[in-house]
């Protein structure tokens, strides 16, 4: 299976190209920050502190997180038998899961998960390790990057409630896995780019690479 891997930091475009890509090239889209903000939402309704490693890890012991594809390729999420969708971009969301994204515990259960699920298709897989850490060997890595200031300007015209400078404070200093440029990866500012340029862009390096659409 193909895997190419889409990580950077918030606000720098990975949802918006990934998905576009992965309709464009006939592949699924991943966004592996739904995971981490499935399990953060899921700590915070059974009132678990993400500051207690300890409290987190005992309720990851019995929690159910299940990932996998509808039969038309869209990928899904389940946690504890509930689908969440627009809770998981809630503030209070946003304000915890770089914490407990932070735990290696939440990373291995969510890693084992995102690794099951390219043994059924080809994917665009975006996060913020994903071609650093969780596929290190995957053949296309990009790594999408702008201005803070233009970050800040997108979540904010989103009328989303974000501290992205603290995540990415957070992200990229943590100790396991942290928000880096993978090996390999191409860096594309996307800071004076559409969206259409930035696929463009991507589009026209995996060609060099020899993949093209189906
Ligand atoms: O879309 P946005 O950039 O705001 O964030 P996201 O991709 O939904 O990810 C939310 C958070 O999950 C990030 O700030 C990270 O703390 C964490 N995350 C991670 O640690 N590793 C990943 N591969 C993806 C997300
Ligand atoms: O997934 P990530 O947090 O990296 O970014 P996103 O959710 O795809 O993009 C954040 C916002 O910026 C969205 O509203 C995009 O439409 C917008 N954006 C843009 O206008 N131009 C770009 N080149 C990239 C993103």
């Amino acid at each position: 299976m193909t895997i190419i891997a889409i990580d950077g930091p918030a606000a720098s475009g990975k949802s918006s190209v990934s998905k576009r890509l992965a309709r464009r090239l006939g592949f699924s889209y991943v966004n592996s920050g739904s995971m981490y903000r499935a399990v953060t939402w899921e700590l915070l309704r059974q009132s678990v502190d993400p500051l207690n490693p300890d409290s987190v890890r005992t309720s990851l012991d019995s929690m159910e997180l299940g990932c996998g594809f509808t039969p038309e390729g869209e990928s899904f999420i389940r946690i504890n038998a509930q689908v969440p969708d627009a809770e998981l971009k809630e503030s209070v969301v946003n304000n915890n899961v770089s914490t407990v994204s932070a735990i290696p515990a939440v990373r291995h259960l969510i890693v084992a998960r995102l690794r099951a699920l390219v043994n059924e298709r080809d994917v665009v897989m975006e996060g913020r390790d994903i071609g650093s850490a969780v596929f290190p060997d995957a053949p296309h890595k990009f790594y999408l990057d702008a201005s803070p200031e233009i970050r800040r300007l997108r979540r904010a015209a989103e009328g989303q409630t974000d501290s992205i400078d603290l995540r990415d404070k957070q992200d990229s200093s943590r100790a396991e896995a942290p928000l880096q440029v993978a090996k390999g990866a191409c860096v594309v500012d996307t800071s004076h780019l559409t969206l259409d340029g930035v696929v463009e862009k991507i589009s026209q390096l995996l060609a060099v690479a020899g993949l093209h659409p189906r």
